[in-house]
Order: structure tokens, then sequence, then C-alpha cells
């Protein structure tokens, strides 16, 4: 899906599809050179992180095993609350291993954080982050991201992976979306 195909949902475009690929192909370049030699596990967080997944690792020359988490914060809003739950956990160990985890948005941090806490207890030798976006403003949990493909303000953002009630996780690029009535009104009253 492109941005033709959903305009009357966007407010604004905030990172093209060309925007995205070719910054994706700088943030693989750098894993390349930082992971060549070491036991490199990359970590994708369910659903969100996976359109940066596949960009960032077909754009990369060195090979990883995947392993997928599913992660849920107790309660149905946009933003995080207070507690974790793992909904579907890895299958690889990652004692000993090189953990580079991969996801689309660092908003308030509390997911990241939690979650490398979490792989250093389980004996990861390493654990770095690399996400798409990040909203600095809204950080309460300070984590150290090494790698970040853009810093953009404090908007809800859709498409790469990113959804509004499931929908639009398929649109090619990041847009600021526009709170639709026909999508749901209840939602919209929220904001
Ligand atoms: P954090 O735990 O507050 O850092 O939130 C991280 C998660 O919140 C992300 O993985 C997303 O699933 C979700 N999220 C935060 N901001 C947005 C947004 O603008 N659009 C879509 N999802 C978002
Ligand atoms: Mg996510």
């Amino acid at each position: 899906m492109n941005v033709e195909d959903c305009k009357q949902y966007i407010d604004h475009v905030l990172v093209t599809a060309d925007e995205i690929q070719a910054r994706l192909a700088e943030m693989a370049a750098q894993i390349d050179g930082d992971y060549a030699g070491k036991d490199l596990l990359i970590v994708s967080v369910l659903k969100g992180s996976m359109n940066t997944l596949i960009g960032l690792t077909s754009k990369m020359h060195i090979t990883a095993p995947v392993d997928f988490m599913s992660l849920s914060t107790y309660g149905k809003s946009h933003f995080s609350t207070g507690e974790m739950a793992i909904r579907a956990d890895l299958t690889e160990d990652v004692f000993d291993k090189d953990v580079l985890i991969v996801e689309d948005i660092v908003d308030t941090g509390f997911t990241l954080s939690w979650l490398t806490e979490l792989l250093d207890k389980r004996g990861a030798r390493s654990v770095e982050i690399c996400s798409l976006l990040s909203k600095s403003a809204r950080r309460k949990y300070p984590i150290s991201m090494k790698y970040v493909g853009f810093e953009i303000p404090d908007e809800f953002v859709v498409g790469f992976g990113m959804d509004y009630e499931e929908k639009f996780r398929n649109l090619d690029a990041i847009v600021v979306f526009k709170l639709h009535k026909d999508i749901s009104t209840t939602e919209s009253e929220k904001y």
C-alpha cells in the first residue's frame, strides 16, 4: 500500500518509502561492520518491527539467525502503561550471544528497557538496539540505542509495520495519522 491508497487517513507524510530504504541501507552497512565475526542474534519485536527487520536484514552482507518475541503492555492503550507480558518468547538461547534488538519505534522506552534487562539476565554477551524511529521527547525510561533511523516529533505515526488498530502496517511510508471518524470514533475521542 502506498500513500495514494490511503490519503484520506493521512495528515502528512513524515518519511517516504525511498527515504526509509536509503536509511536502512546505511544502518545495515554499520551493522555489517560492527558485527563481522561476532555471534550475532537478531531479535525482532513483533509485530511492528516486521518491515524494518526485512528491510534491514536483506540489505546486510553478513548472515545471522533471527528470532521473534511478542510482548504486550497491559491495557489497549497506544502508549505503554505499566506492566509487560511475554505473549510469545524466543526459541533461541541468548546466552553468550551478541543480541541486536530490532524495533519499529521507541517511545517512552519502557518496552526496550524491560527487554534489554531480560536479555541481560538471560546471559546475553551484549544487547544493542536498532530502531527505525525514536520519539526522544517522550522518553521516560532511559535506554541507549546504537542505531536509530530517524528522530521524529511527538506525533502518532502509522506505516512500515506500525499500526492503528492493526491496520496500515502494510503502508510503505511513515505518515502522521489523521484520526478518522470512519475508523473509530471512540479511539479518536481519546486525543
Ligand atoms: P514504548 O514502550 O513506550 O517505547 O513504546 C513502544 C511501542 O509503542 C512501540 O513498539 C509501538 O508498538 C508503540 N508505539 C509508540 N508510538 C507509536 C506510534 O506513533 N505509532 C504506532 N505505534 C506506536
Ligand atoms: Mg514495536
